[in-house]
This record gives structure tokens, C-alpha cells and sequence, in this order.
């Protein structure tokens, strides 16, 4: 399909990821509907039938998720209201219309207790709440469409359209607070940009199956931290803690760092390094 316009439905387009992927697809010439939450609750199987149907995407990128990792350990029937039985919804209704699904999926389902990068055939193990409504809707989206569904899984994201670590960091060294942050997980610090980038490079390819999307290069939250005030200059007192002290109620994948090699064959070219995104993003946040 590379070169001719492709009409491409986005839900969750308000998101932090939706809004990345509307602009994206806009800026490559194709016809882009964005659906908010307003305009399609994927709760509602009857809405997700009807917007299609008459839409008739040629893709739909389902970015539309439950969110709130640690929220979901305790409302975990609402995490798979939305993430599973949503995505069952859409999955369906794009089964129906005749439409291609790109499902947004997570380094979540992982266990996060490997040493090598997980490839897209590695065995998952989600642990958390969240990973395991994420999961169901990967099999969801597999399974109502025959296998043909691109489920595309990144992680550890930041961009200009929602409330994120990198802008977190910035403030709060702004306002000269002490920082704490966890230095035992290891992820690749992702630009929403070039994933929506890469997604809209994969329906232009008409891929299906799972594919990786991430940055390139690793580091932990500590790291990252350090490299957002490097970039811009901060000096903040700045102290590396566990994950055990932190605390938090969700479990988080120890070593989260997703294998890019499948899916940089397929673009055919590497996906960038996590230091340099970040510059491009700072930069553009001055
Ligand atoms: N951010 C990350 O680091 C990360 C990592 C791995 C995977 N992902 C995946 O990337 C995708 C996009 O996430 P994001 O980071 O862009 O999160 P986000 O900013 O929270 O966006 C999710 C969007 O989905 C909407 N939504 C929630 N419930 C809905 C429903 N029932 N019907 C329709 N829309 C609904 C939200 O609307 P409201 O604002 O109204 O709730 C929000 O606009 C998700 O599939 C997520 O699992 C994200």
C-alpha cells in the first residue's frame, strides 16, 4: 500500500499515542478519523460496530487502552472491561466491515525476568493486572481476526500529548525538588513520535503479526533521569532507589527491554537511539 492513501481509523485518539499516530498519518497524505473516547467508548460493542461500518477504515490503529497501571490492581474487572472486552469489540467490528486492526499492546505481558531483549515469539508471563488485560486483548485481537491482526507491543513512552516521566523529571527539578528514582528496571525510553512513525510505517507494509516498537538503546528510570537533566542543563539532587523501596502497587517488569531486530528488518531501517530522541524532544519543548 506504500505511496497510496489509506483511510485509517484511530481510537484513543486523544491519547498520549493517538494523538502521535493522527498527525502522523495526516502528515503522510493519508485520511485520518480520530475517535476520542466521546466519539467511540470501545466498551460499547454496538458503537464500535456502527462507527466502523460506516467509516469502513481501510485500518483501524486501536490506541484507545485502560492506563492506570497501578489504579488496576485494585479494579482489575474495569482494566479488562476496557483493554480485553474493548478490544474484542473493535477486533469484531473490524472483522465484520472487512477493515485491518493495528492493536497497541505492551512490554507488560512480558514477565520481566530476562536477561536477553524478549523477541515477539518470546513466551509471555504478564504479572501485573494491567499486563494481563493488555494480554487478553492480544489474544482478542488475534483471534477475531484469523491471525491477521498487527499487534504492535513498545513500552516506557513520553511525548507531547499526555502527562509523562520526561515532563514529571523537568518539573520537579524546576522546582528544585529532591529526587527520587528507581534504578533496577531496565526499558528503552520511547518518543510517542517515532512509534506512531513506525506504526504507520507497518500498516503502509500491510504487516500482520507481532512486532516490537521502541527506541533503541537501554537504560533504567535512573538513567533516563539523568539524561533528561544533562540535556537540559538541571542539576537536581538526584538519589537512585529499588523498586522494593518505591513501592508501588503494581508489579513492574524488572528488565523490559523489547527485541527491535524483526521488526527494523521489515522497516528496513533502525529504530533511534533513545539519547537522541530525547534531545529532539527537549528541543522541541524549549
Ligand atoms: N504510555 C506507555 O508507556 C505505554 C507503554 C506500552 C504500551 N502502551 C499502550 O499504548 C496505547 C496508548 O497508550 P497511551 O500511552 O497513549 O495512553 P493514554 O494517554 O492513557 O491514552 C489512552 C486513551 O484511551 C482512552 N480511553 C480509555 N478508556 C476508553 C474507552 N473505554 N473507550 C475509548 N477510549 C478510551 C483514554 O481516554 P480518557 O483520557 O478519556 O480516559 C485515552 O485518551 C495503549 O494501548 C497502551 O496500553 C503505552
Amino acid at each position: 500500500m506504500t505511496g497510496s492513501e489509506i483511510t485509517i481509523a484511530v481510537t484513543g485518539a486523544r491519547g498520549l499515542l493517538g494523538s502521535e499516530v493522527v498527525e502522523a498519518g495526516r502528515a503522510r497524505g493519508h485520511t485520518v478519523i480520530a475517535w476520542g473516547r466521546a466519539e467511540l467508548d470501545v466498551t460499547n460493542a454496538e458503537v464500535c460496530r456502527s462507527r466502523i461500518r460506516s467509516a469502513a477504515p481501510d485500518w483501524v490503529v486501536h490506541c484507545a487502552a485502560y492506563t492506570a497501571v497501578d489504579r488496576a490492581e485494585s479494579e482489575p474487572d474495569r482494566a479488562m472491561r476496557v483493554n480485553g472486552e474493548g478490544t474484542r469489540n473493535v477486533a469484531r467490528a473490524c472483522a465484520e466491515r472487512g477493515s485491518r486492526l493495528l492493536y497497541v499492546s505492551s512490554d507488560y505481558v512480558f514477565d520481566g525476568r530476562a536477561a536477553t531483549p524478549y523477541t515477539p515469539s518470546s513466551a509471555v508471563g504478564p504479572r501485573s493486572s494491567y499486563g494481563r488485560s493488555k494480554l487478553a486483548g492480544e489474544v482478542e485481537a488475534a483471534a477475531l481476526t484469523d491471525g491477521r491482526a498487527l499487534i504492535v507491543r513498545t513500552g516506557w513512552l513520553y511525548g507531547q500529548h499526555g502527562p509523562n516521566f520526561v515532563d514529571t523529571m523537568v518539573r520537579l527539578a524546576s522546582e528544585g525538588r529532591a529526587i527520587r528514582v528507581v534504578d533496577d528496571q531496565v526499558g528503552r525510553p520511547t518518543w510517542a513520535f517515532n512509534v506512531a512513525s513506525a506504526l504507520i510505517d507497518l500498516v503502509e507494509r500491510n504487516e500482520e503479526g507481532v512486532h516490537h516498537v521502541a527506541d533503541s538503546g537501554t537504560a533504567t528510570w535512573f538513567d533516563f533521569a539523568s539524561g533528561i537533566f544533562r540535556i537540559r542543563g538541571l542539576t537536581p539532587t538526584l538519589e537512585g532507589v529499588s523498586t522494593e523501596e518505591w513501592g508501588a502497587p503494581a508489579p513492574r517488569p524488572a528488565y523490559s527491554v523489547l527485541s527491535l531486530s524483526s521488526t527494523e528488518k521489515v522497516l528496513g531501517r533502525s529504530m533511534q537511539a533513545w539519547p537522541e530522541a530525547l534531545n529532539s524532544y527537549l528541543s522541541l519543548q524549549a
